[in-house]
């Protein structure tokens, strides 16, 4: 019983500690002292040591987690949560750099594009400074390379190249023996990221080829076809990962299943929709209602219905706040929701949604 009060004040504390504080960094020193260890391990802090501009729209963010932080596999994401004007938030992002580096110089980086209104990476681009802290969970992810070496294809688009930089730099490392391409889909030439990366890498590593493909760089937009996919040698025996935006996976799944690929040779990255044009383009945000507690808020931007919710001063359910547990799970009465993992739009009428990954798209009635 005592531990559990003990528990529980904690609890309060780190939530107001959590709110109260406008710099991540100064989360986690105190924590360590206070609450249950096995939270702790829920988020590691990582220095930011460097910022590097990779585009017009695009940093890579170099990080040094703490040493308990357990590493990953190349293709994997993590969550890194950071405190905006006093709301902490979390978001998905793929890990750009190989486990080389992290075992090496223990460090990683992430290469995150700017959202147009998207909240936490416009603060990730403009308020994040070198020498800060922010929290990171463990990894996760299962886009990861062939255990045995065998052809392979990428299929990149915009920014869903970072997890595919993390494979490539492995494959290369590790002398991955097969034929591996990559297909890479950008607007314009100005849009390739980590451009002198990627030629290093084909330079280096022979059984590499990479091809750069601009759609928005003549009068009609040129998309991935069938001329594409017979330009890549033996392609019915490879295995294709693709991540990039919606259209892009819904437009490569059709013709790759066309030829006769299997469902299982086809890996899609379950993370793609910061690269996702639902999420990039469309007007979001918007009143939110919650009937039971009768009150309207406003919102913008590329905010989750949990975060609205937290930021009223409301305290819905919640567990892993990435989409998996469903403890969030509220009912909604009206509006339409986008939801973050898939870029997907919902219907207008009523549906059960998870708060943690759904962001309105005009206003929204939910019953909580
Ligand atoms: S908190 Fe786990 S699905 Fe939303």
């Amino acid at each position: 019983m005592l531990a559990k009060m003990n528990q529980t004040r904690a609890m309060h504390w780190l939530g107001r500690q959590l709110l109260n504080r406008s710099n991540p960094a100064s989360y986690f020193d105190p924590l360590t002292e206070a609450i249950n260890p096995m939270w702790i391990q829920a988020y590691t802090p990582a220095r930011v040591e460097r910022i590097l501009v990779e585009t017009h729209d695009t940093k890579t963010f170099v990080l040094r987690p703490a040493s308990r932080w357990s590493g990953f596999h190349a293709g994997q994401h993590v969550n890194i949560c950071v405190d905006i004007d006093g709301v902490r938030r979390q978001r998905t992002f793929s890990l750009s750099s190989s486990p080389q580096l992290w075992q090496n110089d223990g460090v990683v980086t992430l290469t995150i594009k700017r959202l147009p209104g998207g909240l936490v990476t416009n603060w990730l681009h403009d308020q994040l400074e070198e020498g800060a802290v922010l929290g990171l969970t463990e990894a996760f992810g299962d886009f990861l390379m062939p255990a045995m070496p065998k052809p392979v294809l990428f299929i990149a688009g915009g920014s869903g190249i970072t997890p595919i930089l993390s494979l490539l730099e492995t494959m290369a490392a590790e002398h991955f023996r097969a034929p591996v391409t990559l297909l890479y889909f950008v607007r314009t030439q100005e849009d390739v990221i980590a451009s002198e990366k990627l030629e290093a890498l084909a330079a280096r590593y022979s059984a590499l080829s990479v091809r750069i493909i601009c759609t928005h760089e003549t009068d009609e937009p040129r998309y991935l076809n069938d001329a594409d996919l017979d330009s890549v040698p033996g392609l019915k025996a490879r295995e294709v990962y693709l991540c990039g935006p919606g259209g892009l996976m819904d437009l490569a799944n059709d013709l790759l299943y066309q030829r006769g690929l299997g469902e299982e040779q086809i890996h899609c990255t379950l993370f793609a929709p910061p690269v996702s044009s639902p999420l990039g383009d469309e007007t979001l945000g918007g009143e939110v209602s919650f009937a039971r507690a009768d009150l309207n808020v406003d919102s913008s931007g590329d905010a989750t219905l949990l975060e609205i919710a937290e930021a009223a001063g409301l305290k819905p359910q919640y567990g892993c706040r990435m989409g998996i547990c469903h403890q969030c799970s509220c009912r909604k009465t009206s509006g339409t929701v986008i939801n973050r993992l898939t870029g997907k739009a919902s219907g207008p009428g009523e549906e059960s949604v998870q708060l943690c990954i759904s962001v309105p798209r005009g206003p929204v009635t939910l019953e909580a």
